[in-house]
């Protein structure tokens, strides 16, 4: 072996040790190695900065690979957004360690490999993490033509509208029995901003009934996985023959309720009369025995004073003396 050839050896051996020492560094920065995220919502990419003491970052970059311009800068103590990327902390700052992005409202354009880059006070390193985006159908929007007041036996136009998908999807009909309407409808896919599609299905409901009002619609995506559906109810107007009916019925209540009333009120009337009959006898008959004692005594009274003037007198007597036996004795 030549001095030559061991040269190499301890040179490429050296190497080696160097570059496992390089690769221990103070700082680290750890990133989840996929995100995925939803059109329209937000999406945090999430990054942190491991490191062994307490260190301070200097600056700060989020770029996305296949583009230039950086997406978030933090340097010199100020940061460069991008409208729609901001850090995930809302207040962030140099101690803190949580450097993650957030998409506020991802776009399909969104998606790729996001690079970030971070340098401390006690070294840097750089991580790289992917996002995917995928869209989906809204909850889709019925209506149908005419809207109310609808007369039965006449044709009615059902749609059932959604948007946000990410391919052409589907649209299938049921009516209230589950029974498969699609064959009937037709249905118009188009491609909207940001490259989603627009579905809207138009299903004719030939002759409609009162006893089948209620249509489901269910929007698939391309995949066959159902994304939303929506059930919708025909506003027939009301019928003829239920509108009679009611009258029938109101009828007959006025039918059986006046005689009630009519008997209630005798009743009540009949009752009242013969209360008042009652106390009078009764009053005339004490008013009499009195009438007969004070006669025995004071023979010149007259008997035809009003009964008002008595009421008190007559009372007092009553619960004085209950029977005719009892004023006997008192006399
Ligand atoms: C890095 O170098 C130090 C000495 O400077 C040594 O003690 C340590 O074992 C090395 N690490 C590796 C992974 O080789
Ligand atoms: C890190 O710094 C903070 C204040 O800057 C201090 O309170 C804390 O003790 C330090 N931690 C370590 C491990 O040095
Ligand atoms: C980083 O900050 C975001 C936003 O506040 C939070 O959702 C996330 O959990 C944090 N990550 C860690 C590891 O603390
Ligand atoms: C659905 O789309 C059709 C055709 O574009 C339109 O006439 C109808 O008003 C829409 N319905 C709703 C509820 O958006
Ligand atoms: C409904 O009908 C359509 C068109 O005929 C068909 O493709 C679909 O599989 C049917 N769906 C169900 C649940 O039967
Ligand atoms: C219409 O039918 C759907 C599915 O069968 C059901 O969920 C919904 O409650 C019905 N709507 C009305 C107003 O009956």
């Amino acid at each position: 072996m030549t001095s030559a050839t061991t040269f190499l050896f301890f040179a490429i051996h050296l190497a080696c040790i160097r570059a496992g020492n390089s690769s221990e560094k103070f700082i680290k920065l750890e990133c989840k190695e996929e995100y995925h995220g939803v059109y329209g919502q937000q999406s945090l990419l999430q990054c942190i900065v491991k490191a062994v003491e307490n260190v301070t970052i200097l600056t700060v970059t989020w770029k996305r690979m296949e583009a230039d311009p950086l997406l978030l800068e933090y340097h010199k103590d100020t940061s460069n957004l991008t409208p729609g990327f901001t850090f995930a902390e809302p207040s962030w700052n140099k101690d803190n360690m949580n450097v993650s992005l957030l998409l506020t409202k991802t776009k399909m354009a969104d998606k790729g490999v996001y690079e970030c880059m971070v340098t401390t006070d006690r070294g840097d390193d750089t991580a790289t993490t992917s996002l995917s985006v995928t869209a989906k159908y809204i909850t889709p929007t019925m209506s149908s033509i005419p809207e109310t007041n609808i007369k039965e036996n006449t044709d009615v136009t059902i749609f059932c509208n959604s948007t946000g998908g990410q391919q052409t999807g589907l649209i299938w009909w049921f009516d209230q029995d589950g029974y498969n309407w699609t064959r009937r409808a037709e249905l118009v896919a188009k491609e909207t901003d940001d490259g989603l599609f627009s579905l809207s299905s138009k299903f004719i409901v030939l002759k409609a009934t009162s006893s089948y009002t209620n249509y489901t619609c269910k929007v698939l995506n391309v995949n066959g996985a159902v994304e939303g559906k929506a059930s919708f109810v025909i506003q027939l107007a009301p019928q003829v023959s239920e509108m009679n009916a009611d009258n029938l019925d109101s009828d007959s209540t006025i039918h059986w309720l006046a005689p009630v009333v009519v008997i209630g009120s005798l009743v009540i009337g009949l009752l009242a009369a013969l209360l008042i009959f009652k106390r009078r006898s009764t009053q005339r008959f004490v008013s009499f025995l009195r009438g007969a004692r004070r006669q025995s005594t004071f023979p010149l009274m007259s008997d035809h004073q009003p009964d008002t003037r008595h009421d008190g007198d007559v009372e007092a007597e009553g619960l004085n003396s209950d029977s005719p036996q009892d004023q006997r004795d008192s006399l």
